[in-house]
């Protein structure tokens, strides 16, 4: 199966599983500590100038303790003898989160990469006020929300950077 499918149904699986709670999640419910949204979002690697030379789809998922799951694959762009950082930077380009060392992403022979997961305890989409998510609006289109924060690919002499949105 192709390798961007399968990451967005995996994220379509998440989505549907924070509209329906289990019932012991039902029960847990009054127990928690913190209770955060299981919010998705995503940072789409297409072939806009901002991507840079890097196709792929990266997914993100919050759960109900506020831990952000980052998780997708990229089918080009890359190359095996360069090294590569993986890094959410806000509008002005400062770096908020290195995760390169978290989400330790495999290159593939064909200028792509495995698919790659991590879940970050110190990464939020929208449940603390430092989420992710937060401080951004709405597209023209009125039906897509990008944040004011991206999703980065850099290497020595080449970068490629894409909006987190929902
Ligand atoms: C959230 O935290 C509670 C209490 O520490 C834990 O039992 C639960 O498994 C956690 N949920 C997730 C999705 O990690
Ligand atoms: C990587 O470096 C090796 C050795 O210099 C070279 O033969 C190979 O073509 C390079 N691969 C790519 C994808 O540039």
């Amino acid at each position: 199966m192709n390798k961007l499918i399968l990451v967005q149904a995996l994220l379509f699986l998440i989505t549907v599983s924070a509209a329906m709670p289990a019932n012991d999640k039902l029960a847990d419910l009054f127990y928690k500590r913190n209770n955060c949204q299981c919010t998705t979002a995503f940072a789409d690697f297409d072939s806009s100038s901002s991507s840079g030379p890097f196709r792929g789809f990266v997914a993100f998922g919050q759960d109900e303790n506020g831990s952000t799951t980052i998780f997708g694959a990229f089918n080009r762009g890359f190359n095996t003898n360069c090294t590569y950082q993986f890094l959410i930077e806000d509008e002005h380009d400062n770096i908020l989160y290195d995760v390169t060392d978290g989400l330790d992403v495999q290159l593939t022979d064909d200028g792509g990469t495995d698919a790659f997961s991590h879940k970050f305890s110190d990464i939020n989409l929208d449940c603390q006020s430092n989420g992710i998510l937060l401080g951004g609006h709405n597209l023209r289109d009125k039906v897509k929300y990008c944040s004011n924060k991206k999703f980065v690919v850099r290497t020595k002499n080449q970068k490629g950077g894409q909006k987190i949105c929902r």
